[in-house]
């Protein structure tokens, strides 16, 4: 069993999505605005912030993207499972984290050369120390040092990921 230090609790978690929730909502006044969820990973960030956002045009959709294999980044991205049409919408990414930063250039990438009018990115943590191509998250919870994160989403090999907060494995 691994011990996990709490680094984030529920109500911080709850109070930073209500301030990123209210920027995008001002963002994205009078447009519509299709959430796309990340998954496995953005399952509950991406429930938590569309509760918040307020804009009567928004949708969501799902897509699966991985790149890890236990705590390491395998450093290719596979992205499957986009089933709804992408051309001339407003894409809103949310994802449970940005790490090296492939998966969200990646899929940024994607999407624009599917005709998305326009992409931005929203996520839960920020790890800006492990970037490894150059991309910048357009809405942002936390930016956290370089540890291994559970919960809310995040999982180390499939496990943790309903805990609602987020923590660190201690070594
Ligand atoms: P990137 O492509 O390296 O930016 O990685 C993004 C993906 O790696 C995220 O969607 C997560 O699934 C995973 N990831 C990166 N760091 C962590 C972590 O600390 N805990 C759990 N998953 C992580
Ligand atoms: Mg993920």
């Amino acid at each position: 069993m691994d011990k996990i230090s709490v680094m984030f609790t529920q109500d911080q978690i709850s109070s930073r999505i209500d301030d990123i929730a209210a920027r995008i909502s001002e963002d994205y006044k009078g447009r519509d605005l299709l959430l796309l969820c990340v998954l496995s990973g953005a399952f509950m960030f991406s429930a938590d912030l569309m509760r918040r956002i307020d804009n009567e045009n928004m949708e969501i959709c799902f897509i699966r993207a991985k790149s890890y294999v236990g705590t390491e980044s395998s450093g290719n991205v596979a992205i499957h499972g986009l089933d709804k049409s992408i051309k001339g919408r407003n894409v809103l990414i949310a994802e449970d984290i940005i790490d090296t930063g492939r998966t969200l250039k990646e899929l940024t990438g994607r999407l624009l050369s599917l005709g998305a009018e326009s992409v931005k990115t929203a996520v839960l943590l920020d790890k800006p120390g492990r970037r490894a191509v150059e991309m910048q998250a357009d809405y942002c919870c936390f930016e956290i040092e370089d540890k291994f994160v559970v919960g809310c989403g995040l999982d180390c090999d499939e496990k943790y990921r309903g805990l609602p907060y987020v923590g660190y494995i201690a070594e």
